[in-house]
């Protein structure tokens, strides 16, 4: 665990000093699974990296703190890029139990958004307008709310009146009567707290609820009581305040992410046919004129430039494709470039580090893997090149494979420009194929071949001539007796 510091680094003194805590510790018991619930990924991407790019675009990271518990230093880990801070909360005892853990960090703070780190849809948009919302209102709490069509498994949000802002209380679904049940207004899991007001009064929560857990959702009713102002803050979007407790509510999210990223791709100028069967992960870049085809995935950290077209049952992850780049059908693409013009597939296989020229094709059942191949040389047809450096205008002939592992150490082939590879070669590494030279069919290279010279490493062939013919003479009255000898 990084040791968190308790000083507010970046708000002025005249404005109030915010803090973001977004609570990360739970479980996630309804979602029966070893990865902590937070670490589930909606849209290529875990559920509290959602929740952390919309709060660090709301105030510096700096002031952004997680709190973390249940396997804390994987959640970390997890995240660990995105420069927030962490709390660490041992024991989950609830929601409110994770603000009285941040208490010594957060009191340094006028106000604290909590974000609950399950939610993934939030906007920073909203984000701000709550927070605005809640020092217009100079109110001790602000939560925000929705109204939704099933707000079963919500807490409620309890109006002192239908047309007034002031908050009565909240009530789990556990503990909700019929009545209160029928209330469609849900509490989203998102407030902002005046801090000293929170901390004067959040030890009277009690763990007096069906969980025998401190309810964070308890402090609308304890602040109401101790005469604070709790106001509720009603988002138009419910979407964007959905909550993934159940796996049935992480692939709701999930397509739903997915398929606003495809509108986005799609209003930026890409073609996406079908785009219900194509998973892109929300990080993913492609540029306009780009057509992609049905039952595509591209994941991760994955770019694809202009005027390409993806076609079906391709799986790109963490790749880089260039401009007017064809990926035939069943392609699969894994940490690796492809450069301008270049065609693959069908059914090539690009292992990490494969780095394929400008204008090269790399064709039916290849698999590549931490290579290059030089600008429009080709390997169209069943082979393996692992470890190899190749230049320019090179030919890869069928079944040509690089003989790179030893047993024990992976070692390099060279293939320098124009050189000429035929079919069914085997060439066995460390070796270095010079300029211009040519390899001869079927060959076994294990020495260098010389800069235009030509390399041919195979058995001679013999030919006998009529041997067939002679061989079908010989065994024909043989034959024939046999089938005499049957006769009666
Ligand atoms: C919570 C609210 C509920 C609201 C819903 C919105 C409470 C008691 N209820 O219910 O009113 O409608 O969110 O999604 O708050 N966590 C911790 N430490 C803990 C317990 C939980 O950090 O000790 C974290 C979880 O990891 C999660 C978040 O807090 O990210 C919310 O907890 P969760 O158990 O999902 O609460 P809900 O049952 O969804
Ligand atoms: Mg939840």
């Amino acid at each position: 665990m990084n040791k968190s510091t308790t000083a507010p680094s970046s708000n002025t003194t005249s404005a109030p000093r915010v803090a973001i805590a977004i609570m990360a510790a739970g479980k996630g018991t309804r979602l029966k699974s070893k990865l902590p619930k937070v670490l589930h990924a909606v849209g290529g991407k875990p559920l509290l990296a959602h929740v952390i790019t919309a709060a660090t675009s709301v105030i510096p990271a700096a002031d952004v703190y997680a709190i973390i518990g249940h396997e804390a230093n994987r959640v970390q880990s997890s995240v660990a890029d995105k420069g927030v801070k962490f709390i660490l909360q041992a024991e989950q005892r609830g929601t409110g139990h994770a603000l009285m853990v941040a208490r010594p960090v957060l009191s340094a703070y006028d106000h604290v958004i909590v974000l609950s780190g399950d939610a993934p849809q939030i906007t920073p948009q909203t984000i701000a307008r709550l927070l605005n919302f809640h020092l217009d209102q100079q109110a001790a709490m602000t939560l925000l709310s929705a109204d939704l069509d099933h707000p079963a498994g919500y807490g409620r949000v309890i109006r002192k009146s239908a047309r007034s802002a002031e908050v009565q209380a909240i009530v789990e679904e556990k503990s909700a009567t019929p009545a209160q049940k029928k209330i469609r207004e849900i509490n989203a899991g998102f407030y902002v707290f005046a801090v000293p007001q929170l901390f004067e009064h959040i030890e009277k929560l009690s763990t007096a609820n069906p969980h025998a857990e401190y309810y964070l959702t308890d402090m609308a009713e304890v602040l109401r009581k101790a005469k604070q102002r709790v106001v509720v803050y009603k988002t138009e979007n419910p979407g964007e305040v959905l909550g993934a407790n159940t796996r049935a509510e992480l692939a709701f999210l999930d397509h739903q992410i997915r398929m606003r990223k495809c509108q986005q791709l799609m209003a930026d100028g890409v073609t996406i046919f079908y785009p219900t069967t194509c998973v892109i992960d929300d990080d993913v870049e492609i540029a306009a004129d780009t057509v992609i085809e049905p039952f595509v995935q591209i994941l991760g950290n994955s770019r694809v430039g202009a005027d390409c077209r993806i076609r079906s049952y391709s799986v790109i992850r963490d790749s880089q494709i260039a401009d007017g780049v064809l990926v035939r059908p069943g392609c699969i693409l894994e940490e690796s470039r492809v450069g301008t013009n270049a065609i693959l597939g069908p059914y090539s296989h690009l292992r990490p580090g494969s780095d394929i020229g400008e204008g090269a094709h790399v064709g039916n059942f290849v698999e590549t893997k931490k290579i290059k191949l030089g600008k429009g040389s080709k390997a169209n047809h069943l082979t393996y090149l692992g470890d190899a450096e190749i230049g320019a205008g090179v030919n890869i002939g069928a079944g040509t494979i690089t003989c790179n592992y030893d047993g024990v150490n992976k070692h390099t082939t060279i293939i320098e420009d124009g050189a000429f590879i035929g079919s069914d070669c085997t060439l066995v590494a460390p070796v270095r194929v010079g300029k211009g030279a040519y390899v001869g069919a079927a060959s076994c290279i294990t020495e260098d071949v010389p800069e235009d010279a030509l390399a041919v490493g195979r058995g001679r062939q013999i030919v006998k001539e009529g041997w067939a013919r002679d061989k079908r003479k010989a065994d024909s009255p043989r034959r024939h007796g046999a089938t005499e000898k049957k006769l009666p």
